[in-house]
Order: structure tokens, then sequence, then C-alpha cells
């Protein structure tokens, strides 16, 4: 029989992807991660039927980890939609387990995304009023001026509490792990970037001392779960507000910043690119997950335009993209440059995306489609 390319190609994906992977007590049966995206579908911050089935119907199609969209953590200035989920509250986790029981039955994993969004919350909107916007010197990413509350010990440990308290709740309700929302300059980021954080005091100044909070926030949700149960730490060089921004310029200053988050507990990094195939430091074909590996030893999950041609913030201005190969991703995988692989538009546009690629049926992917950032099915 004649090997066609196709044919060949199909085959090296079901191989690369398909292989179960442990991080600390879990196994994951195959490579492929949905990434966390927020879509506001949970008035009063509870996710309900609606949201269980788009998930579940994910982990039925072969998505072996999900990761769910941000879900605010338990501190008033936490977040800024009453549509997004919360992650406390008795309505609000119960809805969560019965996602979790789902996504199980269903033959998944997932761990939730927990989110506190800091200076990047508008004050005023309801329910979260009352509160003030909240970061580590006051500063919004882009302004001089400083237009919100800079954090006090007080503040840094109710923050800290909150993760902590959710993170004991995800183990309770039955979740797999958590994964901490470090990136994309929400609050965590907003201490680990020096553009946001002016602090004088022992949570501001070089790397180590601006990882001080997310490290507290890491060793208190660690000590908060059992020893074996996974913690994922997502982080990013670009931020919302700021694409070109960087945490780090060398590989020296990542490592400074990821070193004490390894060593209070991180299992697992996941770090947020917008197109994984693109080098992070001169002198290295390595993408910044494969940085992250290589400094630290740990699991790693890349992300950014895996199976689509163009990154995703052209989705937030209702663009959509065309079909790209994965011949990059899978031979990066080969040389263990990542661990596993997180997908977000592909699977938003079609929650049959792992099951097509792991079943070697190129010919059925859709391109993206910006339409689907706007239902939930
Ligand atoms: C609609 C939408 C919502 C998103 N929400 C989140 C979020 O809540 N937390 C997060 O860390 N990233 C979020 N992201 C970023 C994705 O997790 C992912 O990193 C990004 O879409 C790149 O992957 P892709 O090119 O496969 O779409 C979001 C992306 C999209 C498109």
């Amino acid at each position: 029989m004649t090997v066609t390319a196709s044919e060949s190609a199909a085959s090296r994906a079901a191989q690369v992807l398909s292989r179960p992977v442990t991080l600390n007590g879990l196994t994951v049966p195959n490579r492929i991660v949905m990434a966390p995206m927020t879509r506001m579908f949970s008035p009063g911050g509870v996710p309900g039927e609606d949201v269980l089935s788009y998930y579940a119907r994910r982990a039925a199609a072969g998505v072996g980890l999900i990761v769910t969209e941000g879900t605010y953590v338990g501190h008033d200035s936490a977040g800024e939609s009453s549509r997004v989920p919360r992650f406390h509250g008795e309505e609000q986790l119960a809805g969560w387990a019965k996602v979790a029981e789902a996504v199980h039955a269903a033959g998944g994993t997932i761990v939730p995304q927990l989110w506190h969004i800091g200076m990047v919350r508008k004050p005023g909107r309801p329910p979260f009023h009352e509160a003030p916007p909240v970061g580590p010197s006051g500063l919004r990413i882009g302004e001089s001026e400083v237009t919100g509350k800079a954090m006090t010990q007080q503040d840094v440990d109710d923050v800290v509490a909150a993760f902590a308290e959710a993170a004991a709740a995800a183990e309770r309700i039955g979740f797999d792990g958590v994964e901490l929302h470090g990136a994309h300059g929400y609050l965590l980021d907003q201490f680990l970037w020096a553009g946001t954080n002016r602090r004088t005091d022992a949570y501001g100044g070089d790397p180590v001392a601006r990882a001080k909070f997310a490290a507290e926030i890491v060793a208190a949700v660690r000590s908060a779960v059992s020893p074996e149960f996974p913690v994922i730490f997502r982080y990013s060089q670009w931020k919302q507000e700021a694409y070109d921004a960087r945490l780090a310029e060398t590989p020296e200053e990542l490592e400074a910043i990821l070193t004490p988050l390894a060593a209070a507990g991180v299992d697992v990094f996941h770090a947020s690119t917008r197109r994984y195939w693109l080098p992070e430091f001169e002198g290295s074909d390595l993408n910044l997950a494969g940085w992250t590996k290589k400094l630290t030893g740990k699991p790693v999950i890349t992300v950014g335009s895996v199976g689509l041609d163009g990154d995703f913030i052209k989705a937030f201005q209702g663009e959509g993209a065309a079909l790209g190969n994965l011949d990059n991703l899978l031979d990066r995988m080969e040389r263990d440059e990542f661990d596993m692989v997180a997908v977000g538009r592909a699977l938003l546009q079609d929650p049959e995306w792992a099951a097509k690629v792991l079943g070697g049926r190129f010919d059925e992917l859709e391109p993206y489609d910006a339409a689907s950032m706007t239902r939930l099915t």
C-alpha cells in the first residue's frame, strides 16, 4: 500500500497528540488542551446547563484537558461582569460541580481558570460597583496617572486567601486541578510586569520581587489542596492592552521570574503566546513554552494560532482565520519542546476539532468564523 503525504501527516498527528501525559497526580488521556475562553454566558456568575453542555461536548469529542474560561475568585474587586462565572458562592459552585461531573462522564479532565482582573476593571458595574479597581500601584496599562487603589498588605493577604479558597473549593467539588491566571495584563501579571508595578516594598523592584505576589498565591494554593492536585500557572509576555509588552527581555530575566513560582509549587506552566511558531529570544528556535520547559524542567503547555493561520486578536475585531497546518507544531512536540498544546478559536468554532485531528480527518476541519465568538454551542 502506498502511504500518501496526507495519510502520513494524519497518523503522525494521532501518534504525537494521543499520548497520555501525567501532570503531578493527574493523568490526562492526550495532549490536547482547551484554552481558557471567557464567554459571558453565566448570569449571576452561575454556569448553567448550556455552559455544561458546551464543555462536555468538547470532552466527549476528545479534548484531554479543559481549562475553563476565567472565573472570578471571591474578592470584591476581582471582576466587572455579572455574566462571567464566579468560583465562589453556593449556587455558583453547585453549577461548576455539575460541569466537572459532566466532563468526567464524557471522559475528559477539567480545571477552572482562577481570575482576578485587577486594574483592568472599570468601576461602577453591578454587582461589583462598590469596590475600587486594585493593582500593585493603582496604574492602568498605558496610563501614567494613578486611577485605582495601590494594594495594601491587607489587600494582598485578602487576594492570596481568595485564590487559596477557590483552589480548595475546586478540589472539594471534583475538579482535577486549577489554573491560576497570571497572564495578559490581569492582576497577577500587573505585579509581574515593571510597566504596572512601581512598588518600592518587597513586592516591587527586580523580577524576583515582582514575582513575590504570584509566588505567595501559588504557595497558599499549594497548601490549600492535596500535594498531588495539579497547579497550573498561565503567564504571557504580551498584555491585553499592550501586545508588544515583555516581562522578560532575556532567558535570564525569565528564569528569575519563573524560578520562585516553580519553587512555590507550580506543577505545570502554560505559556501564552499569540503564534506558537515564533522564537522567543534570539539565537534559538524555542518558543516561550520551550524556554519555560528548559528553564524550569516542568511540563509546559503551548498555545497560539494552533490549526489557524492568524492570531486571535483579530477575533476581537470580528475577523475570521483560515486553516493552518500542524506540521511545525508536531515537529516541535516530537522534539519535546513542550508537552501539551492548547487550542482556542479552533475549538470554539468546532466542538469536534480534537476528534477530527486525532482521527486524521483533516479535510473536515473548518476555518474560524468570527460568529462563533457570540454563540455557545
Ligand atoms: C473569546 C476569547 C476569550 C478568551 N478568554 C480568555 C480567558 O478567560 N483567559 C485566558 O487566559 N485567555 C483567554 N483567551 C485567550 C485564549 O486562551 C488563547 O490563548 C488565545 O485565543 C490563542 O489561542 P488560539 O489562537 O488557538 O485562539 C481568550 C480568547 C478568546 C478568543
